[in-house]
């Protein structure tokens, strides 16, 4: 397969880690006989001080003729602290999921073997813990209208929803049950939300188009909840844009490390591939940064081309690299640790 790849690389570790995805990506084409062109881009605080925007439009223009796009990560200190910025890292990321298209964020969170005691969450709570958060991403709270009124004493933003994006996010959770256990989770806070009530109103009238599929539906606090008790009680799980976000992060530690976990955001021809975690300014430039999410958001990405065999080929060497101790020092417990670019040529080796 030829492939034109988008790379959106971004700030702090972001760069670092794309770089071991790409090595590592590149040692699967070769050893499929695949043929990938990457296309950088800029995105992020990079983009901002290059151009002043943190998703330019000749940076759109490359990832709409692209196959896909693995992006890093964004977002910088100096914009954090500060209400007044007017432009954000951060808003470069939500430009390009609604101007790709992309509703849909895809982020699994399992378990590895050889890594069930480096959770904080204790080793029997979590075994055989493997679900997928369906995270809603172009709608709600976060591109609502907002904005301030009584003099600046007062702000909104308003969390709005229509029914056909619910179906198509939730048509997506049907599908990916079919697929897995059969189990679907729509977790919302229809006791309170107005728009949370649609949400349940639309999966139920769904639930006759899949018979197979058994539904719960399940409040966002009590989820919050029972994800750290029983992580392993949960399949797939559907939830709109803020739960999602808050929830999904909550779930990476359940692996071990926040960055190991993976994701991918589909919706339109063009699916983008990215770590879950942002972009860990403290560490930036010092080789430290796990690269493992990065690498296994590619494995996402020949996946979603159908390449499965591709995607097994780098879950596998990850594997072998966290059984083994090839891993960076966010997992070595003090021990013998090694670079982030390490790691990247040790996978890329043993792929
Ligand atoms: C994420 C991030 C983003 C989000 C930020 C960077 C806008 O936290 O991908 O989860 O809130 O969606
Ligand atoms: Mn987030």
């Amino acid at each position: 397969m030829k492939l034109k790849i988008a790379v959106l690389a971004g700030d702090g570790i972001g760069p670092e880690v794309i770089d071991q995805a790409v090595k590592v990506s590149d040692a699967i084409a070769q050893k499929f006989g695949h043929e990938i062109t990457w296309r950088p881009a800029l995105t992020g605080a990079a983009a901002i001080d290059a151009v002043g925007e943190p998703y330019p439009d000749e940076t759109h223009e490359i990832c709409i003729t692209s196959d896909a796009v693995l992006f890093g990560a964004v977002g910088h200190p100096k914009y954090d602290n500060d209400p007044s910025a007017k432009v954000r890292p951060e808003q470069g990321l939500l430009k390009m999921r609604k101007k790709l298209g992309l509703f849909a964020n895809v982020r699994p969170t399992f378990t590895f073997p050889s890594l069930l005691d480096k959770s904080p969450l204790k080793r029997e709570r979590i075994e055989g813990t493997d679900l997928v958060f369906l995270r809603e991403l172009t709608g709600g709270i976060y591109f609502g209208e907002k904005g301030r009124r009584d003099n600046g004493e007062t702000a909104f933003d308003n969390c709005v929803y229509s029914r056909h994006e619910v179906q198509r996010l939730a048509k997506k959770g049907f599908e990916l049950a079919m697929t897995r256990s059969k189990k679907l989770c729509c977790v919302d806070k229809a006791n309170v939300l107005e728009t949370s009530r649609l949400w349940r109103e639309t999966v139920q009238a769904m639930e006759k188009d899949y018979p197979e599929v058994t539904v719960s539906y399940e409040f966002v606090d009590a989820v919050a909840m029972r994800l750290v008790q029983w992580p392993n009680s949960y399949d797939v799980l559907i939830t709109e844009n803020l739960f999602g976000d808050i929830l999904t992060d909550e779930a990476s530690v359940i692996s071990g490390s926040m960055g190991l976990m993976p994701s991918a955001s589909i919706g339109s021809d063009i699916g983008l591939f990215e770590p879950i975690h942002g972009s860990y300014p403290q560490a930036t430039g010092k080789n430290i940064a796990n690269p493992m999410a990065t690498v296994l958001s590619s494995a996402m990405m020949f996946e979603n081309f159908g390449l499965m065999e591709e995607g097994k080929a780098i879950r596998e060497v990850v594997e072998k690299a966290l059984s083994k101790g090839i891993v960076t020092e966010d997992l070595s417990d003090g021990g013998k640790s090694y670079g982030t670019k390490e790691v990247g040529e040790w996978l890329a080796k043993n792929v």
